[in-house]
């Protein structure tokens, strides 16, 4: 099997939806600071539109144009009409990844990366999971570890919520137990992982609590619905200045305490030891992909 690994390292702060079938929204995303764009081809495209939307998503991709930006196409599910053909259309157009709606089994996944290698998809194109209905939940650790090409698990939790019949609350008691399963999963695995929207684009405070449960979940980043959602998702899934001056200062005391032959060291009164300098060394490496990103 081969060893298809995804870089971790970088940036999937933001992750943008936008609609297949909007030639605007395609060429306005070539300037939005998000990290990584899913061209949709399923729930924000209507049935009528779904053939022309495949040919528009996989020819700007072909054509390019969207400098660091990550780009992910999103097929329909492989039980619908589309489904099949986009799949072999997202093979060739080579995105970096292809997102499967409604993962609910390993054997899913087997067949979708069988697929994908009849179809001569790049090595690069790894595929990414929508995590979102509640078998999907129960088999997250079978799942994520389902094959080498998988890369990223991604929240559908409007999806997950409908199939719950439950209620979206601020602070989403309802879904804690599924992000926590998908966290669970994707971390023992090696994978990226990104959560749910948030459906009130205007609601920039909503948005910012939203954001900062999920990085305090250890989620990667976000998906998001609308350009004016980018900026906020950015600023609170990247490590601020003091957390940065902190991870540097540890690093160091850490190093101190080293060469004097101690095993742990205090700073601002707190104890530093070896788990510590990997966090603070993770947070380091973190803030300087997010600094090559934005000056690529
Ligand atoms: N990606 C890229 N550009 C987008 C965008 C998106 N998701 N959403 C809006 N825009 C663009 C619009 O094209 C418009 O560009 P323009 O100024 O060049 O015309 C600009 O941003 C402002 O858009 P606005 O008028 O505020 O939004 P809207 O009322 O046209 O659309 C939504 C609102 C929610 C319908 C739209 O944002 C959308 O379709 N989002 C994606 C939904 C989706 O993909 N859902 C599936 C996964 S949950
Ligand atoms: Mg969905």
């Amino acid at each position: 099997m081969r060893n298809l690994m995804i870089n971790l390292n970088r940036p999937r702060r933001s992750v943008l939806y936008m609609p297949g079938s909007k030639e605007r929204a395609l060429e306005k995303a070539k300037t939005l600071a998000a990290d990584a764009l899913i061209l949709d081809l399923e729930d924000a495209v209507a049935p009528d539109e779904k053939v022309r939307a495949r040919g528009l998503v996989c020819d700007a991709v072909r054509e390019g144009g969207y400098g660091a930006r990550e780009l992910i196409i999103r097929i329909n599910g492989l039980d619908t009409p589309w489904g099949g053909d986009d799949l072999l259309a997202a093979c060739s157009a080579g995105p970096d990844a292809i997102l499967i709606p409604k993962v609910e089994s390993a054997d899913m996944l087997l067949n979708v990366a069988r697929d994908m290698d009849a179809g001569n998809a790049p090595d690069e194109t790894l595929i990414w999971a929508m995590m979102e209905t509640p078998l999907g939940m129960l088999n997250a650790a079978t799942i994520a570890a389902a094959t080498p090409r998988l890369g990223c698990f991604v929240m559908g939790t409007n999806d997950l919520v409908k199939d719950l019949g439950a209620e979206h609350t601020p602070a989403r008691e309802p879904v804690i137990t599924s992000l926590g399963l998908c966290i669970l999963a994707a971390k023992a695995h090696g994978l990226a992982i990104v959560d749910g929207v948030y459906n009130a684009f205007k609601d920039e405070d909503g948005l910012r609590a939203s954001c900062a449960q999920g990085r305090a979940m250890g989620f990667d980043g976000k998906t998001l619905i609308h350009p004016a959602q980018i900026a906020a998702c950015n600023s609170v899934f990247s490590p601020d200045q003091s957390a940065l001056d902190l991870a540097r200062r540890q690093v160091e005391a850490f190093a101190d305490a080293t060469a004097k032959g101690e095993g742990v060291a205090v700073v601002d009164g707190k104890i530093v030891e070896n788990l510590h300098v990997e966090t603070a060394r993770r947070l380091l490496a973190k803030a300087d992909a997010i600094a090559a990103m934005e000056g690529a």
